[in-house]
């Protein structure tokens, strides 16, 4: 499997940072980088990142099950996530995903038809003090009103 220079760069940099013999340590910021760029962990970049951190792919395959900020099948182009916890909850966060589920017509996990937009709902995401708080992909979105969600997903549509 091939990388961009730039991922390529970056993981050998990543490996380079960890003793020898302890490569295996670098198998989650590995996975997430990877990630960024191919937009999930497929069969083959599991392999591919075992075999550069002297694991198995069973040991990939069960890292990427346990965190759920790894993902094995793609997500939207977009991947919104919104907190629901307990912060958020008391400001509308519990709100604000049903108006996301209604309004893209999917729920927890699921992907728009177009592929464009995937919706998660997460714990805390350490915005606390901005709630309710979500992410569009790696862009935080603090005290997020109904008509905010409302215009954010259409401007999602548009650039999708
Ligand atoms: S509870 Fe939502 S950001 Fe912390």
């Amino acid at each position: 499997m091939t990388f961009s220079p730039q991922l390529e760069a970056r993981l050998e940099k990543l490996l380079r940072s960890y003793p020898e013999g302890r490569q295996r340590a670098a198998l989650i910021p590995m996975l997430m980088y990877a990630q960024d760029e191919a937009g999930y962990i497929s069969k083959e970049l599991a392999q591919e990142v075992a075999r550069r951190c002297g694991v198995t792919t069973l040991q990939v395959d069960e890292v990427v099950g346990y965190y759920t900020m790894l993902r094995a099948r793609p997500m939207g182009r977009t991947h919104l996530q919104i907190c629901t916890n307990i912060s958020c909850l008391l400001v509308g966060g519990d709100k604000l995903w049903e108006q996301a589920c209604h309004k893209l017509g999917i729920g927890h996990n699921e992907v728009t038809p177009d592929g464009a937009i995937s919706l998660e709902e997460v714990e805390c995401i350490g915005a606390c003090s901005w709630a309710p708080a979500l992410q569009t992909n790696f862009d935080f979105h603090h005290k997020v009103t109904p008509e905010k969600l409302d215009q954010l997903i259409d401007a999602l549509r548009k650039v999708n």
